[in-house]
């Protein structure tokens, strides 16, 4: 009976600054939501420099059987021996967004008052910046779907193919547009129709064909390289974005950085279909320099946490974090360490 209410998160902390952000955002789930209970794995550059380990079919039988998977950061710890470009990347996070098929991934950008941007004063005053990407998570340019011919020889052949589906273009489009209609009821498309006509093209006619479900939702589309300008010049007009894997990439990536650094960025791989765990991650990578060093910023973990949290129903528990962290960051404070930033928002929640 106890065992059904209670929610089984999985905890890959992962390398570099991963377990130190990871501590602090756990520490605050336990006191904000007591039915939580926590299980570690041991998975990433240091677990796969011990045992061989990627990410084993066994672990990730394992895996399947959480409610959610909170995931810190994976990548080579300092001093350690490198590991090579695409294992951890291809063979353990993707892995799990492809497993687990995880369809959407959900990243919010928003510039929290109190928080400075290096965008001109002029941009900001514009009014607020608080945006969220819809980004496609299993397929596009990230399937693998390729190969190398000739490889070494000046012939060599190196193809990457865009997969797109109609199934996963429309799921998560509809999840936009419900996203969009809960919020500001303002959808921009992004993609490239001009040139990739065929993937954009299905893009394109599937966006206008929901769009008759959802009339209250106004829509816009931008090419990719016209959004990124959009991004700096007038980052106040986006209310929802909806894209594919790899534009979605490269546009969160600019989105945290207008918004005051990834140091706030979180995000959520979401399985639509409820099927698989979700997995819940901030945007920044395991940043070995600082690794060690209680120099991280913890909140972009801690807001991943809240959208754990939201996932899993406890939205009064969501909320409170995101107050929290939103008060604190408005907050002046000197120089902070990573366990003092925890503490002061563990002690600001539960006070
Ligand atoms: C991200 C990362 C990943 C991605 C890499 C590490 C596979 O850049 O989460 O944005 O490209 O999706
Ligand atoms: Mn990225």
């Amino acid at each position: 009976m106890l065992e059904t209410m209670s929610q089984q998160i999985a905890v890959i902390a992962g390398d570099g600054i991963g377990p130190e952000v990871i501590a602090q955002a756990v520490q605050i789930l336990r006191a904000v939501d007591g039915s939580l209970s926590f299980d570690e794995f041991s998975l990433g550059a240091t677990h796969w420099q011990a045992s061989g380990e990627v990410l084993s079919d066994e672990t990730l039988k394992e895996l399947a059987r959480y409610d959610a998977i909170l995931l810190g950061a994976v990548g080579a710890n300092p001093g350690s021996d490198q590991v090579p470009s695409g294992l951890l990347e291809r063979g353990l996070l993707l892995k799990l967004r492809f497993a687990f098929d995880h369809g959407v991934n959900l990243r919010p950008a928003r510039l929290y008052p109190g928080m400075s941007s290096p965008l001109a004063p002029r941009i900001t005053d514009q009014g607020p910046i608080d945006f969220v990407v819809v980004r496609e998570g299993t397929e596009g340019l990230y399937c693998g779907n390729g190969g190398v011919v000739r490889q070494g020889t000046d012939q060599e052949i190196a193809t990457e193919t865009s997969i797109n589906t109609a199934f996963a273009v429309e799921r998560v489009i509809r999840f936009a547009y419900r996203l969009a209609a809960e919020r500001q009821q303002h959808l921009t498309l992004v993609h490239k129709h001009n040139v990739l006509v065929n993937a954009g093209g299905l893009w394109r006619r599937l966006f206008q064909e929901i769009a008759t479900e959802f009339p209250q939702v106004n829509t816009d589309y931008l090419h990719i390289d016209a959004a990124t300008i959009a991004l700096v010049t007038a980052p106040s007009q986006f209310d929802v974005i909806v894209t594919d894997n790899l534009f979605g990439d490269i546009l969160t990536d600019e989105a945290a950085a207008v918004t005051g650094g990834i140091g706030l960025a979180a995000s959520a791989n979401l399985n639509v279909e409820g099927a698989f765990p979700s997995m819940f991650e901030p945007v920044h990578g395991s940043a070995p320099d600082i690794a060690g060093h209680n120099l991280a910023d913890p909140r972009a973990a801690i807001l991943s946490g809240a959208m754990l949290l939201r996932h899993l129903g406890n939205h009064e528990g969501a909320i409170a974090i995101e107050r929290t962290v939103a008060g604190d960051i408005a907050k002046e404070h000197g120089h902070r360490t990573t366990d003092q930033i925890g503490k002061a928002i563990l002690s600001e929640l539960t006070h």
